[in-house]
């Protein structure tokens, strides 16, 4: 598959689900203007809608229909864009700018900032469990456990308490395992369970795959944190190093890191053999995941 079909098919992705994450907010009144303004805000301006397009690539190879996948998609932008708002509070990373735009707290104040994450979160399981679709608890289960203590939120955690220490590599790759692993593995996993059962052997396939992406990412983000400028990333550059975050480029370098990505991504793409050929549309978004420039 070439380069211009994997464009194409982000580009399509990220309408399919942009449309329909829009809808949520216009198909019916807003409670408190100001605070869907600020979730607005949060989840639909900017952004490059990777979990979404993972949700559908996963779920494709193993025969979901599009119509069926749309709900773990949204499901799954949703509670990012909601780890997004919160991670740039004061509190947490303290951002001012986020996807090209001033932070949801910069644009409105904290407190709808708190509220706004807090209400993308319930609308992301609102929207997963109100859809018609086959094992929906185990659906649900996954999302929660990926996004909660054992997953994001668990990594966030693990974020703060390691601020200017150096942790070694295994409590590195823990913490962005959960930080930012945890959802890229649930989205390959909600694709997946939408078209087989848990017993399927390529679900295992799957896992290992989107486990090495996961890691791959966030690494990947560490590094374009360090070689990257403002404008190209919609974030401030640099804002690792000035917070002393404990990332991958200060424990390995800038070029240990960028050995560490490439090699997840060849682990990622051997754990797609047992998938043939239809594995490549992951394959390509694999390597796109540590090419991309922002
Ligand atoms: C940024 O995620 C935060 C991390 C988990 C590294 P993305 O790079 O996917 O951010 P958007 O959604 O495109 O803004
Ligand atoms: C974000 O990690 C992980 C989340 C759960 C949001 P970072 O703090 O590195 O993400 P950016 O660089 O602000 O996007
Ligand atoms: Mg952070
Ligand atoms: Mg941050
Ligand atoms: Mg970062």
């Amino acid at each position: 598959m070439s380069v211009e079909r994997l464009e194409d098919r982000l580009i399509g992705d990220r309408a399919r689900v942009d449309a329909r994450l829009d809808a949520l907010f216009t198909d019916r009144m807003a409670t408190e203007p100001r605070l869907d303004a600020a979730m607005r805000h949060g989840v639909l301006v900017g952004g490059k809608r990777l979990r979404p397009v993972l949700v559908y690539a996963a779920g494709r190879v193993l025969g979901a229909a599009d119509d069926d996948l749309d709900a773990p998609a949204m499901a799954l932008e949703l509670v990012h864009a909601y780890s997004l708002v919160h991670d740039d509070l004061p509190a947490m990373d303290d951002d001012d700018l986020r996807r090209g735009q001033p932070t949801v707290h910069r644009a409105f104040d904290e407190a709808t900032a708190i509220l706004a994450g807090d209400a993308l979160q319930s609308l992301a399981f609102e929207v997963l469990a109100r859809a018609a679709l086959p094992r929906l608890p185990a659906l649900v289960a996954t999302l929660a456990e990926a996004a909660g203590r054992d997953g994001m939120v668990g990594g966030q955690a693990l974020d703060l308490a390691a601020v200017g220490g150096r942790p070694d590599i295994e409590a590195l790759a823990t913490m962005h395992g959960h930080k930012t692993g945890a959802l890229i593995r649930a989205a390959v996993r909600l694709g997946g369970l939408v078209a087989v059962d848990e017993s399927d052997p390529r679900l295992a396939a799957l896992q290992a795959y989107a486990e090495a992406i996961g890691l791959a990412f966030q690494i990947h983000d560490d590094v374009l944190d360090v070689t990257g400028d403002t404008t190209t990333l919609g974030k401030t550059s640099g804002a690792d190093a000035a917070r002393h975050k404990p990332t991958y480029p200060a424990l390995l370098g800038l070029d240990g890191a960028r050995r560490r990505a490439v090699e997840l991504i060849d682990l990622a793409v051997d754990a797609l053999a047992p998938l043939g050929s239809a594995g490549d549309p992951l394959a390509e978004l694999a390597r796109y995941m540590i090419e991309r420039d922002h």
